[in-house]
C-alpha cells in the first residue's frame, strides 16, 4: 500500500495544481508595424491602448521577427527556423503549393494536447493548397479568417497571378457574408464572440490567435480613423496611422471584453508585430535601418511585450535577446504541456519575461536563403558570403550577401510628403558591394558603423556558426505556382485546390 500513498500524495498535488494554473493565452500579431509607429516608441501616431498595456507588463526591447510574413508566422506556429523547414525563401504566394510541412506538432497542436480551446483569427498565410494545409487542420478547433498574405480591407478581394477571388472564412462555413465591414472591427467581433462564448459554455482554458490584416498595405481606413489625424500632412502616413489607430482600438475593445468575460485574471497577452515597417506604405522604423523584407533591424527588431495580471514584475522593460521561435517552447511549458516529439529552434523564455533572469538564448540565425545569391566570389571558404544570410551571436552580428534596401528612412515628422519623397521601391538591393558587414548591436543599434575590417576574428568566427548552421538545412521548398488555384474554379474563392 505504501506506494500507492506516496503517489497519491507526490502526483496528485502537482496534477491538480497545473491545471488549475493553466492560463488563457490570447496570441496577436499586426502585420507590418513598424517600430517607429507604436507611442512608446516616441510615435507621433496615438496608441493609448497598447501604451497601456505594455505599462503594465513586460516591455520586449531586445525582440526579433522575421523580415516577412510567412517566415515569422512558419516560426512562430513550428518553433523552427526557415533553415528547417524548407520556407527559406520569400513568402507562400496565393497559387504555390506550398505551406508549413505537416511532419511537425504546431504550437496549437501541442496547447490541445493539454486541454486547451484553440482558435483562430485573421491571416494564416502558411499555404492552403490542399485541406491538410488550412488552420483548422493544424491544432484550431475554429477559424475565421484569410488564408493568403493580404486583401482588400472591405470586400476582402485579393488580386494574384492574373486571378482575383474572395478570401475569407467564417468558422469553416460563411464565407461573403462579410462583405463591407472593414476587417479591424470585424475580426475583433469575431474575438468577442470566441471570448464571450468560451466564457460562458468552457472550463478549458483559452488558446486565441489573431493576426490582424491591420497594418499591411492596402492602404484602407474609415475616415474617422484618418480624420484623427489632420496634423499629418503626409496623405498615405495620414491613413496608416489611422490604420494603426483603428487596431489600437481594437486591441482595447477586445482586452475590455476579456475583463468582462471574467478571462482577464488569467490570461496571458502576447503582442507582436511580424516584421519591421513597410516604409513605402506608410510604415517607419527610424532610427533603425532598412525596412521590411531586409536583414536590417529596421527589418527583423520587432515591436512586442506581454501583458498579465499574472506578471511578477509588471512595469518593467526586458533587454533579454527572443525571438519569434521562443514563444512556442514557453507558451507550451506555461500551458503545462510538453515538447515531446519536437525539435525547437527556440527557447522558454518565461523566467526572463517573468523574473527578469538572464536569456538562455545567445545566439539568432535570422536565415540562410540559398536561392538569394549577390554577384561575385565568396570571400570566406567556409561560409559562401555571396548568400544572403544573417547571424546575431551575444551583441555581435553578421550579414553576408545581399542584406536588402540599406538606408535609414527618416522620422516622417520632419516631412510633409513622407510618402513620395522615400517612394524608392525600386531599391529593394544594398547599396553595397561589400558581401560581409560585422556589427555590435548592443553599441550599435541602428548598423552605422561596420566594424568587420576592425574584427576579421570575430567574422570568420561568427562565419563558422553560420556555416554549422548550414550543415543543418533541409532543401528550399519554393515550388511553381499552378493555375489550379484560380478563384473561379472555386466558386469566385481562394482556397484548397488539389
Ligand atoms: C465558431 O464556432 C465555435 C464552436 O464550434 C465557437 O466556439 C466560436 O465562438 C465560433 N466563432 C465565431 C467567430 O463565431
Ligand atoms: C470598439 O468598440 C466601440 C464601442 O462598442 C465601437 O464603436 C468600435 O467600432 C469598436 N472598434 C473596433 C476596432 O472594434
Ligand atoms: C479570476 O476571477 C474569477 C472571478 O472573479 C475568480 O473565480 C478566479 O479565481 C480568478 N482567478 C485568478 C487566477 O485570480
Ligand atoms: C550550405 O551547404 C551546402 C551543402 O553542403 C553547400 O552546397 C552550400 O554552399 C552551403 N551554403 C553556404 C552559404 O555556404
Ligand atoms: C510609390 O511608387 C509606386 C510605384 O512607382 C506608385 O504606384 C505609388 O503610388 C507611389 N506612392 C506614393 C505615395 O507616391
Ligand atoms: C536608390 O539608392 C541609390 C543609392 O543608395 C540612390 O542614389 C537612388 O536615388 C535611390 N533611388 C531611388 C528611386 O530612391
Ligand atoms: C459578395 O458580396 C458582394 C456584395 O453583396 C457582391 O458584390 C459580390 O458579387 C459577392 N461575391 C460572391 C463571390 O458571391
Amino acid at each position: 500500500m505504501l506506494w500507492r500513498i506516496i503517489w497519491v500524495v507526490v502526483l496528485l498535488p502537482t496534477a491538480v495544481s497545473a491545471a488549475s494554473e493553466q492560463p488563457n493565452i490570447i496570441f496577436i500579431v499586426a502585420d507590418d508595424y513598424g517600430w517607429n509607429d507604436i507611442g512608446y516608441h516616441g510615435s507621433e501616431i496615438k496608441t493609448p491602448n497598447l501604451d497601456k498595456l505594455a505599462s503594465a507588463g513586460v516591455k520586449l526591447e531586445n525582440y526579433y521577427v522575421q523580415p516577412i510574413c510567412t517566415p515569422t508566422r512558419s516560426q512562430l506556429m513550428s518553433g523552427r527556423y526557415q533553415i528547417h523547414t524548407g520556407l527559406q525563401h520569400g513568402i507562400i504566394w496565393p497559387c504555390m503549393p506550398s505551406g508549413l510541412p505537416l511532419n511537425d506538432p504546431t504550437m496549437p497542436d501541442k496547447l490541445k494536447e493539454v486541454g486547451y480551446s484553440t482558435h483562430m483569427i485573421g491571416k494564416w498565410h502558411l499555404g492552403f493548397y490542399t485541406k491538410d494545409y488550412i488552420p483548422t487542420s493544424r491544432g484550431f478547433d475554429s477559424y475565421s479568417g484569410y488564408l493568403t498574405g493580404s486583401e482588400d480591407y472591405y470586400s476582402r478581394k485579393r488580386f494574384a497571378g492574373g486571378f482575383t477571388g474572395i478570401d475569407y472564412t467564417v468558422n469553416q462555413t460563411g464565407r461573403n457574408n462579410t462583405y463591407g465591414e472593414y476587417s479591424a472591427h470585424l475580426f475583433t467581433r469575431h474575438a468577442q464572440t470566441v471570448i464571450t462564448a468560451h466564457a460562458a459554455q468552457e472550463s478549458s482554458p483559452l488558446f486565441l490567435y489573431l493576426a490582424f490584416q491591420s497594418v499591411h498595405s492596402p492602404m484602407q481606413v474609415p475616415e474617422k480613423y484618418e480624420n484623427m489625424y489632420s496634423n499629418i500632412e503626409d496623405k498615405y502616413r495620414r491613413i496608416y496611422a489611422g490604420m494603426v489607430s483603428a487596431m489600437d482600438e481594437a486591441v482595447g475593445n477586445l482586452t475590455q471584453t476579456l475583463e468582462d468575460s471574467g478571462l482577464l485574471n488569467n490570461t496571458i497577452l502576447v503582442f507582436t508585430t511580424d516584421n519591421g515597417g513597410q516604409t513605402l506604405s506608410g510604415g517607419n522604423n527610424f532610427p533603425l535601418r532598412g525596412r521590411k523584407a531586409t536583414y536590417w533591424e529596421g527589418g527583423v527588431r520587432g515591436n512586442g511585450f506581454v501583458y498579465s495580471p499574472l506578471l511578477k514584475n509588471p512595469g518593467s522593460t526586458s533587454k533579454e535577446l527572443m525571438h519569434i521561435t521562443d514563444w512556442y517552447p514557453t507558451l507550451v511549458k506555461l500551458a503545462g504541456g510538453s515538447m515531446a516529439g519536437t525539435k525547437p529552434d527556440g527557447y522558454n523564455v518565461w523566467d526572463s519575461i517573468n523574473l527578469g533572469a538572464p536569456s538562455p538564448r545567445k545566439d539568432i540565425l535570422h536565415n540562410i536563403d540559398p536561392m538569394y545569391k549577390k554577384k561575385g566570389e565568396s570571400v570566406s571558404k567556409v561560409f559562401d558570403t555571396s548568400v544572403q544570410a544573417a547571424l546575431r551571436h551575444g551583441d555581435w552580428k553578421i550579414l553576408t550577401g545581399d542584406p536588402g534596401f540599406d538606408s535609414w528612412v527618416p522620422e516622417p515628422t520632419l516631412y510633409s510628403d513622407y510618402s513620395r519623397r522615400f517612394n524608392d521601391s525600386s531599391n529593394t538591393s544594398s547599396s553595397s558591394d561589400q558581401n560581409v558587414y560585422l556589427f555590435n548591436i548592443a553599441e550599435d543599434p541602428t548598423e552605422h558603423f561596420e566594424v568587420s575590417a576592425k574584427y576579421p576574428d570575430v567574422v570568420d568566427m561568427l562565419l563558422s556558426r553560420l556555416a554549422a548552421y548550414n550543415s543543418t538545412a533541409v532543401p528550399v521548398f519554393y515550388p511553381d505556382t499552378d493555375s489550379r488555384c484560380n478563384p473561379a474554379l472555386h466558386g469566385g474563392y481562394w482556397g484548397p485546390w488539389q
